[in-house]
């Protein structure tokens, strides 16, 4: 495979969808502004040790394993001569070609300091200020084996073998020196982040990502997404933060929902996707707009009310989440699935938390969703080739 050109994560290929390779190098680290790909293979890892040269040794090991895992090169032989050793690439991917493979990267506030504020391992002036430790928001019943972490993994692929096989040999790769605390597998991408592309819909058989930031939009992904020069730390430059909640949907109980009500939850339509007083999907949503009787067309606590850049002073995010369904809730006997929420933003401070505050304190949602996991990460800046992830962190 020729080496790919430097395309700051460009499609580097036109033959057809499944062949296609992302650039692992550019600006940014691919997986944020890359075109939202089918399948998703996500976790976090715990570090075992507290030593930030070894740290930087794994994230060096990353880097050259996933750019050879994103050209669709294994990452070693599958069936090395000497018949006593073990495969260096396990094998899963021969035959496959990379589908979009992107394969993203972050940090969690534990690396640099410990809950009581010390330093872990001499990172705690590194640490960035918006990669705070969440605040409990009102309803969150998170469960402690789905949140968290010290690094974070995003696979994205169109083939769900693909992902896989990225998180596996790199979960491998980190064996001894970091363990896999969590994961979570998506599927039926949940947002759309390219204008043209249609709106996919959620597990609620709604559109969902009509009105996503489109990170074609330099000027929204400048103002919302990247961590730029004029934000603190340097070392940052080129990143962004992501925010994920694994937010389980109470199916059961939506499924005995009235369409009407349905519809007044999330202030859109099911079908089309309009915003309720409206026919179209990309009409803006009229806030102020009312039926002939004077009541609001999109209700007070209507999801789209609540979330809208106009109630939360101009506030957005990058979503990029994926559903999940992962078998039932033994409680319960109801399926375990929902959205597998990831946000990308400039400032969590100033976005994610605000946002959420408001619509846990008042989202009509609420009533048929459950947050039970959440992680947040500053997603290292993109490398060049020669460079590594995290060499900022370290350097400056
Ligand atoms: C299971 C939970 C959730 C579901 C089912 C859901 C569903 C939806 C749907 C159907 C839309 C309308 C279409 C669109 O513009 O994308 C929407 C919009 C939006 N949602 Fe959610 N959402 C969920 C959780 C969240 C969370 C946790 C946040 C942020 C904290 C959030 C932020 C937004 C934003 C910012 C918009 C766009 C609002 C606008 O500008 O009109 N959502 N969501």
């Amino acid at each position: 495979v020729a080496a790919a050109p430097m395309l700051g994560n460009a499609v580097a290929d036109a033959t057809p969808n499944v062949r296609r390779t992302v650039d692992f190098h550019g600006e940014h680290q691919a997986g944020i502004s890359t075109a939202v790909q089918d399948r998703l293979f996500y976790g976090a890892f715990d570090l075992l040790g507290d030593d930030a040269g070894e740290l930087r040794t794994l994230l060096q090991d990353w880097t050259v394993a996933a750019e050879k895992l994103t050209a669709g090169v294994p990452i070693g032989s599958p069936e090395p001569e000497n018949s006593a050793s073990p495969p260096v690439d396990t094998g899963e991917a021969l035959g496959l070609v990379p589908a979009e493979l992107t394969i993203t990267v972050g940090v969690g506030r534990p690396v640099f300091v410990r809950p009581d504020g010390s330093d872990r391992m001499g990172l705690a002036a590194r640490l960035p200020p918006p990669l705070v430790a969440l605040p409990t928001f009102k309803g969150d019943v998170l469960d402690d084996f789905q949140s968290g972490g010290d690094i974070s993994l995003q696979c994205c692929s169109n083939d769900p073998q693909i992902a896989f096989h990225a998180f596996h040999n790199l979960a491998r790769i980190a064996r001894g020196r970091a363990a896999v605390r969590w994961t979570q597998l998506g599927f039926g991408r949940t947002s759309t982040t390219t204008a043209g592309a249609a709106t996919p819909r959620n597990l609620m058989g709604f559109k969902d990502g009509t009105n996503n930031i489109k990170s074609d939009d330099a000027k929204a992904m400048a103002d919302f997404v990247w961590a730029g020069a004029r934000d603190d730390p340097a070392w940052m430059h080129g990143g962004t933060y992501v925010v994920v909640r694994r937010i389980r949907m109470l199916l059961e109980a939506w499924d005995r929902t009235a369409i009407g009500e349905q519809e007044r939850v999330i202030g859109r339509s099911k079908v089309i996707g309009a915003p309720n007083g409206s026919t179209r999907e990309h009409a803006t949503p009229n806030l102020e707009g009312t039926d002939p009787d004077g009541k609001l067309r999109i209700d007070t606590d209507a999801h789209i009310r609540l979330a809208a850049p106009s109630h939360n002073r101009g506030i957005r995010i990058l979503r990029r989440g994926y559903s999940f369904s992962d078998g039932i809730d033994q409680r319960t006997a109801e399926l375990d699935a929902g959205l597998f929420f990831i946000a990308y933003q400039r400032d969590p401070r100033s976005q994610f938390v605000p946002l959420q505050e408001q619509l846990s304190a008042g989202d009509a949602l609420n009533e048929y969703i459950k947050h039970v996991g959440s992680g947040i990460f500053a997603v290292l800046p993109g490398v060049r080739p020669g460079e590594a992830l995290g060499d900022p962190l370290f350097e400056s």
